[in-house]
């Protein structure tokens, strides 16, 4: 087979497939279609026309009613299985009241009866050509409408994972698919990864490294021009790095924005000789140009919201490093935290704050001699208050951050407790943020299962036995269920 290399373009010749297992009535009807300038392909069994069906398109069907092999009748209904625009005519000799309300069910649009002249079949040929457009147009704005629905849905995403995967599964479906895979460029942009994957035995392949200046996706990349490929790929620019026999028709896809790639989106069948329709292609054309920015923005916010942790940990080095006994208390607080939000099923942008707030919460400890940070004895009642000064000390700090999370306010309240025996400000119940209520229980069973200057470890039994004696009344009672449920129930470890 050969390799096309394609532009998505407008034009397309009206194609007809004729079928009659009389060769004599194939051939003149062929030329002169072929006169009228209409593409044509005759066949004289049923079963061979339907086997092209599955590997070139065409308009239009007219196929005789009566044959040996399959009839006319099964013959429509299998090429609509195949292709639901094609636009079906029977020819018959025999026209009775039952054929053509037969015809009709099985989905033609019309019949004509043998023999017949030209200047009658032409106006039938032209308003099934009419139909097949109109046809066409409605599953284009179906496609377009259900493609815009999804940009709307992406459009209120910002997990990359769960934006590519909706991409992925959509375009599998618009074109009915086997395979479908979007790679992404490495920071360096020397290679290409596979980030998400949708249909057949795909999934293991995520992560998968390919270099640049190879295979397909990588010429796609280089030279920012969709490819169409279908059979063996025997083009030496773009080699395919892992050759695949099984795929039959295949479309590569760069996604571009502000000019620059963004990703690459790869469709693939395999499981049978269908090429993509002009449909299918414009449709992905459309998806890949709606997505791509918002792509764009996506993979900027990530970069942006790493800096920011990444700024946010050099911040946490700087109050451990004065408190060597609490090194990494931090982490592993934000850590559970993090753990008990996503079991409570919290949204990504709190998992986000409170993972960000768990990692500087005691930032505020700054502001605490060090001396009383290191006491090896328990603490005298000034030492005391000194300490507690540390969670408002913390948002002093913090809320001259502009973050796009309330991290200041969570900072805040992580050391309130339900009934109002907290501090600095004694909130209750629902005054304080779920995200501190979630970070108070998580930083009380890291501190009580770690070793402290003033005494040893005393292990997570200890600890979870505080939050199960004093749920709901220091504790919000299903932030502590959760908690108590990854320990007991999920095998989760500090
Ligand atoms: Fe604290």
């Amino acid at each position: 087979m050969e390799n096309i290399i394609t532009e998505i373009s407008n034009c397309k010749a009206g194609r007809i497939m004729v079928v009659d297992d009389e060769p004599d009535v194939i051939s003149p009807l062929c030329e002169m279609l072929t006169d009228e300038g209409y593409e044509t392909a005759g066949f004289c069994k049923g079963s061979e026309a339907i086997e092209t069906l599955t590997k070139q398109e065409f308009d239009l069907l007219i196929t005789d009613l009566i044959m040996p092999d399959m009839d006319g009748i099964d013959v429509l209904r299998a090429g609509l299985e195949i292709d639901p625009n094609l636009v079906g005519i029977i020819m018959t000799g025999h026209a009775t009241v039952q054929t053509a309300i037969e015809a009709m069910k099985a989905g033609a649009i019309d019949y004509i009866l043998k023999p017949f002249k030209m200047e009658n079949l032409l106006p039938v040929l032209s308003r099934a050509m009419q139909i097949r457009s109109l046809r066409a147009e409605n599953l284009q704005l179906r496609e377009t409408l259900a493609i815009h629905e999804l940009g709307k849905a992406i459009a209120f995403s910002s997990d990359l994972n769960s934006i590519m995967n909706m991409v992925a599964d959509a375009a599998l479906l618009q074109c009915k698919a086997d395979e479908v895979s979007i790679m992404l460029p490495t920071a360096d942009g020397k290679n290409l990864y596979i980030a998400a994957a949708s249909g057949s035995e795909r999934a293991e392949n995520i992560g998968i490294h390919i270099p640049i200046e190879q295979g397909i996706a990588g010429w796609v990349a280089r030279n920012h021009e969709p490819v169409v490929l279908q059979g063996e790929v025997n083009d030496p620019r773009m080699a395919p790095i892992k050759p695949r026999s099984e795929i039959h028709t295949a479309v590569s896809m760069p996604m571009m924005s502000s000019g620059k790639i963004v990703g690459v989106l790869n469709v693939n069948i395999t499981k049978n000789y269908r090429h993509f329709t002009m449909g299918q292609l414009k449709a992905l054309g459309i998806l890949v140009s709606i997505v791509s920015p918002i792509l764009e923005k996506t993979q900027l916010y990530i970069q942006l919201i790493k800096s920011v942790e990444d700024t946010v940990r050099a911040m946490a080095m700087i109050v451990e490093k004065r408190d060597m006994y609490t090194a990494g208390h931090q982490e592993r607080v934000a850590n559970l935290a993090v753990n008990i939000a996503n079991d409570m099923k919290l949204s990504e942008k709190q998992v986000n704050g409170l993972r960000l707030a768990g990692i500087i919460h005691d930032i505020g400890k700054l502001n605490v001699p060090s001396e009383i940070l290191t006491k090896p004895t328990a603490l005298n009642r000034i030492e005391l208050e000194l300490v507690k000064m540390h969670a408002e000390a913390g948002y002093n700090i913090l809320e001259t951050i502009d973050f796009p999370y309330p991290v200041a306010q969570i900072v805040y309240q992580h050391h309130e407790r339900m009934n109002g025996s907290g501090y600095p400000r004694a909130l209750k119940g629902n005054e304080i943020l779920i995200e501190s209520r979630i970070l108070a229980v998580a930083d009380v069973v890291e501190a009580i299962s770690s070793h402290r200057p003033y005494r040893p470890a005393q292990g997570i039994d200890k600890a979870l036995k505080e939050i199960s004696d004093n749920k709901c009344i220091l504790y919000d009672p299903t932030v502590a269920e959760a908690c108590l449920r990854l320990f007991n129930e999920k095998g989760f470890k500090l």
